[in-house]
């Protein structure tokens, strides 16, 4: 028998799940981050290969306890197997670095390119999105091996190049390099918490109620009691120009003038949500916007998208299973929509994207630490916090970048002065500002060292299968 491998080491998605090393892996995924620009790079994690491994094997781990058959399966045009995520990542570092910098380059497969190209018209053809469940072949092993191959490369190269610690800055003529691996690394981020969306997604469509993760139970506790933080406004400023990695959708930074306003320190909970619902709210007209209210009547809403009735209770899909819904723990899987009707039966409204950056930075609020256990792996009990855990009460904006993406009233638009960086990364994101909603914060499912203040995730307004959740905004009069 031959020696382990890197990437022997790096695919775990044809093995058993191996828990003690997910439970490494997650426990130091992937940076620390000053706490307001969200540098990762400054901060002497060690080599850019290394970083590569350690964000490469999440990706397979959160795949492992999934089988073959659960990652081909797609349940709706938004959703993507966990096979194509898991190829479509690695295509990323193959047609963005790879093909650029690896001396003798070629590809894997040149069909690949299209079937795992998602939306970068500048690379060349695409297979249909909506079509990607209808892709048997190949299958999840194939796609263990596409891993591996460019997995080895990838490590030759960074090796050759990127070698030193990533906070010696190293040689200029490697800076288009260092930027398209760090961007590798957090579209894999992005990935990672899409790849648990969709399955979860998968699950909630079969009648046998499968545990994609299995977890401890957590009792139930009485919700918290939700209180205002007050902001004087002004002019402030919005948007990252920081040396630290930040997608260029936050710049550039920029003056924003913001009347007096308070925003809640937590979430909305499944308990508020329901007092919603029993005073009609998914029935009165007067509370939606009119896109919103079609959409109640075209596609039937009721509650928010996993929660199902079952006799006088009501039940939610989690990745942890279906279980009682627990008035606790925040409402999560709602709309724009819905959390503009909420808001609006509440006597509030949602705060804009510059109410929230600003109010995040005057309260100092910090994404989770690299060392946070909210992600922890227990060897006996499984897999757990994966769903938003209920607030624990206290002082200060809590819930921000754990539990739920936040929707903001803010239509997804270039900041001024944006730009479309050169070159086939300039389809990232720019091309997507129209007909989206930003969202800010992070979710429990988001990777350790992926959000920041500045960050905007954006989805149109009728999406629900997203993390995403509500924290009320008031403007004050007085
Ligand atoms: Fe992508």
């Amino acid at each position: 028998m031959s020696a382990p491998t890197t990437t022997d080491r790096l695919s775990a998605s044809n093995d058993p799940p191996a828990q003690a090393s997910i439970d490494d892996t997650l426990a130091v995924h992937p940076a620390t981050h000053d706490s307001l620009t969200g540098d990762c790079l400054g901060d002497g994690l060690g080599d850019f290969a290394s970083e590569y491994e350690r964000v490469r094997r999440l990706t397979e781990q959160l795949a492992a306890p999934l089988t073959p058959e659960d990652q081909t399966v797609q349940t709706m045009p938004d959703v993507s197997p966990t096979k194509w995520h898991r190829a479509h990542v690695t295509w990323f570092f193959e047609a963005f670095v790879l093909a650029e910098h690896q001396p003798g380059f070629s590809m894997f497969q040149d069909t690949y390119w299209t079937l795992f190209n998602s939306y970068y018209e500048s690379v060349g053809a695409r297979y249909p999105r909506a079509n990607r469940g209808h892709i048997s072949r190949p299958g999840a092993h194939d796609v263990g091996d596409y891993r591996r191959h460019v997995d080895d490369r990838m490590l030759d190269l960074l090796s050759a190049r990127l070698s030193g610690k990533r906070s010696d800055g190293g040689r200029p003529e490697d800076d288009a390099l260092r930027a398209l691996v760090s961007l590798g690394f957090h579209h894999e981020h992005q990935h990672q918490e899409l790849l648990l969306m969709d399955i979860k997604h998968v699950m909630s469509r079969n009648p046998l109620e499968p545990v994609g993760y299995p977890g401890p139970r957590v009792a139930p506790r009485s919700p918290s009691t939700a209180s205002w933080i007050e902001f004087g406004g002004g002019v402030v400023d919005a948007g990252n120009s920081s040396d630290g990695f930040h997608f260029d959708n936050e710049e550039p930074t920029h003056a924003v003038f913001l009347r007096p306003f308070r925003l809640a320190d937590r979430l909305v909970t499944n308990g508020e949500w329901l007092e919603f619902m029993t005073d009609g709210g998914y029935e009165r007209h007067e509370l939606w916007l009119s896109d919103g209210w079609a959409r109640v009547n075209e596609e039937k809403w009721c509650s928010p998208l996993y929660w199902t009735r079952d006799g006088s209770q009501w039940r939610e899909h989690t990745l942890h299973g279906t279980r009682p819904v627990r008035l606790d723990e925040p409402v999560v899987h709602v709309s724009h929509y819905e959390a503009d009707a909420f808001a609006t039966w509440a006597g509030k409204r949602l705060p804009t994207e510059f109410e929230w950056e600003h109010a995040m930075r005057e309260s100092m609020v910090a994404p989770p630490p690299r060392d946070d256990q909210a992600h922890r792996i227990d060897q006996e009990d499984g897999i757990e916090g994966f769903h938003p855990a209920a607030d624990t009460g206290g002082t200060g904006m809590r819930q921000v970048f754990d539990s739920a993406w936040q929707w903001t009233s803010s239509a997804y638009l270039p900041y001024p002065g944006f730009t479309t960086p050169a070159g086939a990364v300039g389809e990232y994101n720019g091309k997507f500002m129209s007909g989206q909603m930003v969202l800010r914060g992070g979710a429990s499912v988001t990777p350790k060292g992926h959000a920041r203040v500045s960050y905007r995730n954006f989805f149109p307004p009728h999406a629900r299968w997203a993390f995403s959740g509500v924290r009320l905004a008031d403007t004050q009069t007085t």
